[in-house]
């Protein structure tokens, strides 16, 4: 039998306590040592070793492989720790704070070529794999419009903290770019967005909604909403099975896609397509599609203990991550002058 991977994790807030709990859950992986500068809680419940300085522990304990989970303005010099030691990281997203940023771990990761996964999770839910499928096996034919949103409610009380009322915490950068890296995954490369936001529900410096047009290099058109002040029900959070955090209505859609020869809701995967004769007199045959429950995140870290073993490219790469980025800048610019931008390579 294989020795489990041992990994250790930077960041023990939040995120990184649950990537130590998929981790306890997996046999070809052992969790060994946590870094954490303000907390040692996890490693004084679990008996791992404890630092406050990542280099240090990965000079001391040499991991196979690292996950981190500190906050977004240290990912890029943290994964360039890393990369220069050698050690694979599962870096949380976003992969960076800027194209810049991005660009900096794009350079130093073709100068060490170590392997970067960076934590995308949706992408690793099997309705998403499902959906993927349908796809890219041409069961809609030429796509021609997808319409997605990520609307809900946050309580009052996640805006206690100072960060989330202040431009760059808003619904765009915290939540859209799991729908923008997940359209992109679906429907190919974007192009060109336009974008209005406003703050008028909570009235924070931050954008509290937002409607972005996308424009697909495949020639599909898109719309994303998103708000986080709204009652919805419609929102991958709400109606996928995944973070335990969201109350679900699991019977609803979050995205709709159309193409020449069907339509596909998310996630519930209802195939619409004519029978005999097309024409909008005829009545659409609905084919349901089925697929096997599973955590994202703790497929994620099944993807991840091959991606550091050499057994498979990363699903989700720096690169990959840094055009969501630069989509979001595009979105952001788009917003700001009311112009169409075309994201810049990062
Ligand atoms: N994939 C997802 O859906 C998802 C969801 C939530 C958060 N995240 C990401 O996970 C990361 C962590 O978010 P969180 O919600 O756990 O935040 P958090 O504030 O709960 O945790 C961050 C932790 O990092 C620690 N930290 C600060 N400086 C550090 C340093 N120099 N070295 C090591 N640790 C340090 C903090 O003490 C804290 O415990 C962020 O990048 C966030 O974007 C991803």
């Amino acid at each position: 039998m294989t020795t489990p991977l041992k990994i250790a994790l930077i960041g023990a807030g939040a995120m990184g306590r649950q990537h130590a709990g998929y981790i306890a859950r997996e046999s070809a992986a052992t969790l060994v040592a946590s870094t954490d500068p303000f907390s040692s809680a996890l490693a004084d419940e679990t008996g791992i070793e404890h630092f406050t300085d990542h280099r240090e522990m990965l000079d001391q304990v040499r991991p196979d492989a690292v996950i981190i989970a500190n906050p977004n303005d240290l990912h890029v010099t943290t994964a360039i720790d890393c990369l220069e030691r050698g050690i694979p990281a599962l870096l949380e997203k976003p992969v960076a704070c800027s194209r810049e940023e991005a660009s900096q771990l794009i350079a130093a990761q073709h100068r060490y070529d170590v392997p970067i996964l960076v934590g995308h999770h949706r992408r690793h839910n099997p309705v998403a794999e499902r959906a993927k499928a349908i796809i890219d096996a041409g069961r809609l034919g030429r796509l021609a419009t997808v319409t997605g949103m990520w609307q809900t409610c946050k309580p009052d009380d996640y805006f206690s903290m100072e960060w989330r009322r202040q431009p760059g915490a808003g619904v765009v950068l915290i939540n859209l770019v799991h729908d923008l890296d997940l359209l992109r995954h679906f429907c190919g490369e974007i192009s060109a967005v336009q974008a209005m936001t406003h703050n008028a529900l909570r009235g924070f410096e931050v954008e509290d909604s937002a409607i972005v047009q996308l424009e697909f290099a495949n020639g599909a058109l898109g719309s994303l909403t998103g708000s986080d002040g709204v009652v919805s029900p419609w929102g991958w959070d709400q109606n996928v099975n995944e973070v335990p955090l969201y109350a679900k209505h699991l019977d609803q859609s979050c995205y709709f896609l159309a193409g020449s020869e069907g339509a596909l809701s998310v996630p519930q995967l209802s195939l619409w397509r004519y029978g005999e004769a097309r024409g909008w007199q005829h009545q659409l045959v609905c084919e349901s599609h089925r697929f096997t429950e599973g955590s994202a995140q703790q497929r994620q870290l099944a993807h991840f203990i091959e991606v550091a073993r050499g057994q498979a490219e990363p699903l989700v790469s720096v690169e990959d991550a840094a055009w969501t980025l630069a989509v979001i800048d595009a979105i952001q610019e788009a917003a700001r002058t009311g112009q169409r931008q075309i994201p810049r390579s990062p």
